[in-house]
């Protein structure tokens, strides 16, 4: 495995690749981040993973400077994991100059985290277009725990013609049903302990609707009972909504996406499941 650090390393090593799978990255890898490269890796062809911690999608008042950074343990991740190159970029690399430039999928970008946080698929909109760009990738990777980049990211392609095939992973969970995310090593012990309420809430909108409820106030209401049980929780979105664009639904008459969002001390926490 190589690590480089520049577009033109990048495009060098990749010149006579046949077929490229892209998993990007923000770093600090987990099991989560695993089961991208490891899917990815049972394909032949050359395997990418991107590291770099996007500036573009963090708000002004967001983590960008505390989220956690560990390159050579990333870059152990990776190769026991298959990887064949690793790109990971200083910001300068990436924006040499201020960005003029950015995709916005309306719309879909609109609801759930969009609404709590503005700019924020612009900046992975953008950012991933310039991997795609610069890795030039025939298939990229991305986890169904962030089912709204997923999203917007399917209809970038699709709208924009990419010839990228776009590889949604099922999320990887702790044994009490947390979602693995980066974030969750921002949680003291105490929140640590409350925060697998989050899928007990959306286990709980599972459970009605299979019981028959389609009335969507009552079910988000039933699940903002579980996550009310916690006083260090405090939700910030609980929705029902279309599994492609994440419109909401207020009667559930087909597939849905139940969505949440919640906040535990100063940490932000997502997840979601499929009916
Ligand atoms: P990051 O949060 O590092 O996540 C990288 C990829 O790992 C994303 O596709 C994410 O959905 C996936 N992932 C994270 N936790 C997961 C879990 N528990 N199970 C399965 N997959 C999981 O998402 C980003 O970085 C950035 O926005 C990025 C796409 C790299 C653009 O900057």
């Amino acid at each position: 495995m190589r690590a480089v650090h520049t577009v033109k390393e990048v495009r060098e090593a990749l010149e006579s690749a046949k077929e490229i799978h892209l998993v990007p990255t923000m770093g600090a890898l987990h099991a989560g981040h695993e089961a991208l490269l490891r899917t990815a890796r049972k394909e032949s062809g050359t395997l990418v993973a991107s590291i770099f911690v996007n500036p573009l999608q963090f708000g002004p008042k967001e983590d960008y400077a505390l989220y956690p950074r560990s390159l050579p343990l990333d870059l152990e991740i990776c190769e026991r994991n298959g990887a064949d190159l690793v790109f990971a970029p200083p910001a300068g690399e990436m924006y040499p100059l201020p960005q003029l430039t950015f995709v916005d999928v309306t719309r879909v970008s609109e609801h759930l985290c969009g609404k709590f946080r503005p700019g924020h698929f612009r900046g992975v909109a953008t950012v991933v277009l310039k991997l795609f760009n610069i890795v030039r990738p025939d298939r990229a990777y991305f986890g169904e725990k962030d089912i709204q980049q997923l999203a917007v990211i399917r209809r970038m392609v699709s709208d924009l013609n990419l010839p990228v095939g776009v590889v949604g992973v099922p999320t990887v969970r702790e044994p009490d049903g947390l979602a693995l995310s980066s974030r969750n090593k921002y949680l003291s012990p105490a929140e640590r302990q409350a925060a697998p309420a989050l899928h007990r809430a959306l286990r709980e909108a599972v459970a009605r609707i299979r019981s028959g409820e389609r009335d969507a106030a009552v079910i988000r209401q039933a699940a903002v009972a579980v996550l009310g049980e916690s006083p260090l929780i405090r939700p910030e979105y609980f929705e029902i909504v279309d599994p492609e664009d994440l419109q909401p639904d207020w009667t559930i008459a087909g597939p849905v996406r139940v969505a949440a969002a919640i906040w535990i001390g100063s940490t932000r926490l997502i997840d979601n499941v499929a009916i």
